[in-house]
């Protein structure tokens, strides 16, 4: 089956709630509906829809005809780079979009590629500066009059003469090349930089660096954070307010598996050696009992901690996994009186 975006929401809720019913109530008592979850060709977020978990409505990160997203999102360093997305998909510029907490992707058809926008040039342009600086301690920009007809490698030295007293936002600037990703394309140059006595912030063209010299809730002293541009770009407007909704998600959390399905698969990709033949146990634990959120389900089986072969999705897919998971919460249900 498959759930479109059009998919009557009053069906889909109730879908879940049948698949939630199917489930023993216990394990759902202790762990709300999981705040992101596979659908196809992406991933579904929730984290970002300011419920503050009460809701799931969210934001997709697909791969289609359109743009890569999810590729060019997981390419960049995926959620510790550039966190969760912020908004849906939208046009600037002539270029398809999508905002992330701490940065804009932008998809180049030509190059069949992403890159991030100079967010904070566009800040510039648009006027914000005072604003950025008042209001959330980001410098303006210098005038950089230095670089007229400079070639391309002077113009990046006189920008990166910024961080030179500074090494740790140095560190947290160049720190992409761990990574094997260019710190330049990452971040843009650095554009200013201004101690604002508490923190000291430098401005890049497409992230912002803060260096914190007291202790915050949010960093120790001597920490360097990168701000969440994305969020910022979204309060000031360059994201349209209509791609800021977050919406329903194409397929719910727990997609309905097949469970016959997954008898079929439970026995011949082997889990049943170890698990039984009823995943009553052997070697491996008993599954019927308490093993009932997809999310954990799919994680203990791609990641197991500890004797049990990890299953990557060369050998099953995603969807192999829920019909499985929905043939051990049969077992679940038949034993029942
Ligand atoms: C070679 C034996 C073996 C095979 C094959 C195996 N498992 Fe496991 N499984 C284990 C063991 C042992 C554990 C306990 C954790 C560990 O040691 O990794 C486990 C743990 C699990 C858990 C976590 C259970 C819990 O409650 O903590 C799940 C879910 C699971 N297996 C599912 C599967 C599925 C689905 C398959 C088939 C795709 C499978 N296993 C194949 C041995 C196996």
């Amino acid at each position: 089956m498959t759930l479109t975006n059009n998919f009557p929401s009053c069906l889909r809720s109730l879908l879940l709630s049948l698949v939630l019913a199917a489930a023993p109530v216990r394990a759902y008592a202790a762990e709300a509906v999981v705040p992101d979850w596979a659908i196809p060709m992406g991933h579904f977020y929730t984290q970002t829809n300011g419920s503050g978990g009460a809701s799931d409505l969210g934001f997709a990160v697909v791969d289609d005809e359109a743009a890569r997203f999810l590729t060019e999102f997981r390419q960049f360093g995926g959620l510790p780079a550039l966190g969760y997305p912020v908004s849906q998909r939208f046009q600037h510029g002539g270029l398809t979009a999508q905002a992330f907490q701490k940065g804009i992707l932008l998809w180049d058809d030509v190059a069949q590629s992403a890159h991030l926008m100079n967010l904070f040039d566009e800040l510039a342009r648009s006027g914000a500066d005072s604003f950025l600086e008042t209001h959330r301690f980001i410098p303006p920009s210098e005038p950089w009059h230095e670089d007229t007809g400079q070639p391309w490698h002077v113009v990046v030295a006189n920008h990166l003469a910024l961080l030179d007293d500074y090494p740790e936002i140095a560190r947290a600037y160049f720190a992409e090349r761990q990574h094997g990703r260019d710190p330049i394309v990452h971040n843009g140059l650095p554009m200013g930089l201004r101690d604002y006595g508490s923190v000291v912030v430098m401005r890049a063209q497409r992230r912002a660096f803060q260096l914190w010299k007291v202790e915050t809730p949010w960093a120790g002293a001597g920490e360097v954070v990168v701000v969440n541009g994305g969020d910022l770009a979204k309060e000031l407007n360059l994201v349209p307010t209509a791609a800021q909704e977050p919406t329903a998600a194409p397929v719910p959390p727990f997609e309905i598996g097949d469970a016959e399905q997954g008898n079929i698969l439970f026995r011949d990709t082997g889990c049943m050696l170890c698990h039984g033949l009823k995943a009553e146990g052997g070697i491996g634990p008993a599954l019927a009992e308490d093993t009932v959120e997809f999310g954990a389900f799919l994680a203990a089986v791609r990641r197991p901690d500890g004797t049990m072969p990890a299953y990557g999705a060369d050998i099953i897919t995603d969807q192999g996994i829920r019909d499985i998971l929905a043939y051990v919460q049969s077992l679940g249900q038949d034993d029942e009186p």
